[in-house]
């Protein structure tokens, strides 16, 4: 049917056999820090690098990852499930950031033991209906240790 928009559920219901990696976004905007997963990161230019996430307005961090303009992902490795687990639970930051191993970035916290780390600096932000997507300007990339990535795919975590 013309003009007919899909509903929610079949977008999401499409989408979930569709599989996607798994980052860890984190934020600090003057001292306060927040992290969360993500499976929208992607790669949108090569000259200029840039990168893009899709973050939900209702989200725990989508205020303080306005103000703070800055942000990185951590791409997760196969054996980090359990911090996806952790950066999904809506549970307060403090209970987020006890025990995890982390490592000072330019701009924001950086996960240990990822495949890898990508800091950005937000050059746009996009309304994206009940998300914002917000594109960096990427001003470091790093490589990490792990050797496999973190999939999710039907509500379930796969390495790869
Ligand atoms: C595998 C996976 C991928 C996710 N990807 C995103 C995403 O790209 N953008 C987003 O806003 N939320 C995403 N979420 C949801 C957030 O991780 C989180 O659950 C949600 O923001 C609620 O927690 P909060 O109240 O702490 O914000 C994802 C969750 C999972 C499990």
């Amino acid at each position: 049917m013309i003009g007919r928009m899909a509903a929610p559920e079949e977008l999401r219901g499409l989408m979930r056999h569709w599989p996607h990696g798994v980052s860890v976004l984190t934020v600090d905007y003057e001292g306060d820090r927040m992290g969360v997963t993500v499976s929208s990161l992607v790669s949108l230019s090569l000259d200029p690098p840039l990168v893009g996430v899709s973050i939900g307005k209702e989200a725990s961090c989508y205020e303080l990852l306005r103000r703070a303009g800055t942000w990185a992902v951590s791409l997760l490795g196969g054996e980090q499930r359990e911090l996806a687990q952790r950066f999904a639970s809506g549970r307060p930051p403090i209970v987020h950031w006890d025990g995890v191993g982390v490592h000072e970035g330019q701009l924001a916290p950086l996960i240990d033991g990822a495949v890898g780390w990508i800091e950005a600096r937000t050059r746009a932000e996009h309304d994206a209906g009940d998300h914002t997507f917000f594109i960096g300007d990427v001003v470091a990339i790093e490589h990490g240790p792990a050797k496999s990535a973190l999939m999710y795919r039907e509500s379930t975590y796969h390495r790869l």
